[in-house]
């Protein structure tokens, strides 16, 4: 529950329920109605809970097995117990639960990994990447295999602070956050040049989270958004 996460009554809490928020704010739920959807770098699976009130079947593909079986754990369990860092070694036991009114028939969790995603996945109405393209070693090869991913007239949401770092991405393969030429080349820029071909930029909007370190310690961030539309 997001205010187990900032249970205090000070801090940012517009930043909390961020997987909620990438799927109610971005997704056009009217056009996306009963179709198909893609969480790629689902974590534990909350966004992909959450696509599943708006579409009939979802797909969370995750890296990590271990957030893949947690994921899976709530799905299958209704629960998982884990525990909350508070200070120090002291923690406080919680228990994560599927959302309310959300089929978990409609979700499928597995193993994959975004840069060589298996080529029977199909392809679907929605298509989540919420923070993973900075995490990416080679984010525009990803980024390329998008357009047989989504159907025509189908939306693809991608969010990210753009924390460019080459322990996760050679600076040569970075979308943006350098200069060249004497210009500042910004990450929404690099995101045209790669996907404008076959996508259409519908909307760009800033979206604040919070990752929690201890009771007294947050990381607070601002992604950024975009909505696309895959051109027919
Ligand atoms: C920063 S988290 C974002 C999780 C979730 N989408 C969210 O926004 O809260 C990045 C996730 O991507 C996963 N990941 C990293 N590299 C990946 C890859 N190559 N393929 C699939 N998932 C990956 C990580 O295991 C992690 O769960």
């Amino acid at each position: 529950m997001p205010e187990e996460i900032l249970p205090e009554s000070i801090g940012p809490r517009e930043s909390l329920g961020y997987p909620v928020r990438c799927v109610q704010e971005c997704v056009d739920a009217t056009a996306a109605h009963d179709g198909t959807a893609l969480d790629l770098g689902c974590a534990v699976g909350r966004s992909t809970f959450e696509l599943a009130r708006i579409c009939r079947k979802v797909v969370g593909i995750d890296y990590s097995q271990r957030f893949v079986d947690a994921a899976e754990q709530v799905r299958v369990h209704g629960s998982l117990a884990y525990f909350r860092s508070d200070e120090g070694d002291l923690c406080t036991p919680l228990i994560a639960r599927l959302p309310k009114g959300v089929d978990s028939q409609r979700i499928r969790f597995e193993q994959g990994d975004a840069m060589t995603l298996r080529p029977d996945l199909g392809s679907f109405d929605v298509l989540l990447m919420a923070n993973l393209i900075d995490r990416l070693r080679a984010p525009k090869s990803c980024l390329e295999r998008l357009k047989d991913l989504v159907n025509p007239g189908g939306q693809l949401v991608l969010t990210s602070p753009y924390t460019w770092m080459p322990e996760y991405t050679p600076r040569e393969n970075w979308l943006g956050g350098f200069e060249q030429h004497g210009q500042r080349c910004v990450t929404l820029d690099g995101l045209k040049s790669v996907l404008g071909s076959a996508f259409e930029l519908t909307g760009v909007r800033d979206s604040p989270f919070l990752i929690r370190e201890h009771a007294r310690k947050f990381q607070w961030s601002l992604a950024q958004a975009s909505v696309w539309r895959r051109k027919c």
